[in-house]
C-alpha cells in the first residue's frame, strides 16, 4: 500500500487573532451553540447526544486542588461535537503557570489540535490561549444576556487578568446599559492598570478601583457581580448580595457557599464536569461530605435555558447563581471556525505530520 502525507495547519497566536480568535460577539453565537447541542432533545422530547464531553483530566505539579495555586497545572479537556452540519473531534491542553508573568509569558497558555473525525489524523495544531479568554468571556455574557436583570447597569469584578476583560466585553455586548464598573483585584496596581485600560475601551462607562474594605458595598449596589481571578479563598459574603443579583462565578472559590444557598436559582453549564472538576464554590459545596450539602443539584444547565427547556430570569428579584466550568469543545468550536477560514484564505503553516512515500 502506497502511504500519503497528512498534514497540519499550525496556528500561532497571531494568526488566530487574525483569523477572530479575540471576537467575542462571534464566540458568544458558538458557544450558545455548543451549550443547545448539550441539552438537545428531538420533536419526541428524546434526548440526543450530540456531544461527548469526557471529564477534564488536571496534571498537577503539587499535592491537592491548592497546589494548583502554587505549583500550577495543565488541564486535558478532549472532546467531540457530532451535529448535521458541525463535525469534529480533539484536545485543550491548558497550563497554567503562576510565575509567568514575571517571565513574560501569559499565566493561561493553551494548545487546542483539531483531528478529522473520519481518520482521526490531526488537522490542525492552534494557539488557543486567546480563544479560552474568549469562550469563558462568552459563557459569562450568555449568562449576563440571560439571567441578568434586563435593567442591569452597575458591575462589579473581581480579578483584574485576562477573564476580567473578556468578562467585561461580553457582558457590555449582553447588556450595552452597563454604566458603572467597580474592579477589586488583591493587587491595586492590577486593578489600576484595568481602570486604565478600560477607560479608553469604554468612555461611556464609569469605571473604579475597589479596595477589600468597600467590596462589601460595591457587591450589595451591582447587578451583576462576576469573579474571575486566582484567589485561594472565598471572599465575597452572602450577607452582601442583594435581590435581583446575578453572580457569576467564572474561576474558582471566590463566594462564600452562602451565596449558593441564598440564590434563588442555580445554574451551571455542564453539572457533571462541575463536581468533578472540583474547583468552585458550587462544586467544593457538594463534594464536602461534612458540608451537608451533596444531595444539591442545581436549577437548570444553561443549555436547557437556552433550548426553551427551563426558564432563565423570571423577575427582577431573583438572585441567580451561575457557574459554568467550560469544557474543550467550547475552545474547539471557536478553533474550528478559524481552522476553516484559513483554509479559505490560505493562512498558517502547513506541516508534514506524516511523510508517505510520494
Ligand atoms: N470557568 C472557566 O471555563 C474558566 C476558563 C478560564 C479561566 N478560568 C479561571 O479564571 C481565573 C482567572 O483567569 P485569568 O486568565 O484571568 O488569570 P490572570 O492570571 O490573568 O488574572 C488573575 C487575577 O486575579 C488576581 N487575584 C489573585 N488573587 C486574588 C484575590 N485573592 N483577590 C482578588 N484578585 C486576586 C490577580 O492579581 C490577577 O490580576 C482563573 O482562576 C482561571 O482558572 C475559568
Amino acid at each position: 500500500m502506497i502511504m500519503k502525507n497528512a498534514e497540519i495547519l499550525f496556528l500561532n497566536n497571531r494568526t488566530m487573532r487574525e483569523l477572530g480568535s479575540g471576537d467575542i460577539q462571534a464566540g458568544m453565537a458558538d458557544v450558545k451553540r455548543i451549550y443547545s447541542l448539550f441539552n438537545y432533545k428531538n420533536e419526541r422530547g428524546e434526548k440526543v447526544e450530540k456531544l461527548t464531553i469526557p471529564d477534564k483530566v488536571v496534571l498537577r505539579f503539587g499535592k491537592g486542588n491548592q497546589s494548583e495555586y502554587t505549583d500550577g497545572r495543565i488541564n486535558a479537556m478532549p472532546g467531540r461535537v457530532h451535529d448535521d452540519d458541525l463535525n469534529f473531534a480533539g484536545i485543550k491542553w491548558i497550563g497554567s503557570g503562576v510565575h509567568n508573568y514575571e517571565l513574560g509569558y501569559p499565566r493561561a497558555n493553551a494548545v487546542v489540535i483539531l483531528n478529522d473525525p473520519y481518520t482521526k489524523l490531526p488537522i490542525c495544531i492552534a494557539d488557543g490561549t486567546e480563544v479560552s479568554a474568549t469562550r469563558t468571556g462568552a459563557s459569562g455574557g450568555i449568562a449576563v444576556e440571560l439571567l441578568a436583570r434586563k435593567d442591569a447597569s452597575v458591575l462589579t469584578i473581581c480579578g483584574a487578568g485576562v477573564q476580567g476583560r473578556t468578562q467585561l466585553k461580553a457582558a457590555v455586548i449582553a447588556r450595552p446599559g452597563i454604566k458603572e464598573v467597580g474592579i477589586y483585584d488583591k493587587f491595586p496596581a492590577n486593578a489600576q492598570a484595568y481602570v486604565d485600560e478600560m477607560s479608553k475601551q469604554y468612555p461611556q462607562i464609569s469605571f473604579h478601583t475597589i479596595s477589600e474594605d468597600d467590596l462589601g458595598e460595591n457587591v450589595a449596589k451591582s447587578d451583576i457581580v462576576i469573579t474571575a481571578s486566582t484567589a485561594e479563598h472565598p471572599f465575597i459574603k452572602a450577607e452582601w448580595v442583594t435581590k435581583g443579583t446575578l453572580l457569576a462565578n467564572i474561576s474558582g472559590e471566590e463566594m462564600e457557599r452562602g451565596c449558593v444557598l441564598k440564590a434563588d436559582k442555580t445554574v451551571v453549564d455542564f453539572w457533571q464536569s462541575v463536581k468533578h472538576r472540583n474547583s468552585s464554590t458550587i462544586a467544593r459545596m457538594v463534594n464536602d461530605p461534612e458540608g451537608g450539602h451533596q444531595d444539591f443539584v442545581p436549577t437548570a444547565e444553561i443549555g436547557e435555558i437556552i433550548n426553551g427547556q427551563k426558564p432563565g430570569r423570571e423577575n427582577d428579584e431573583e438572585i441567580i447563581y451561575y457557574n459554568p466550568v467550560g469544557a474543550g469543545v467550547l475552545d474547539m468550536i471557536i478553533v474550528h471556525r478559524c481552522y476553516e477560514t484559513a483554509v479559505r484564505e490560505g493562512k498558517g503553516q502547513k506541516l508534514i505530520f506524516w511523510e508517505g512515500d510520494e
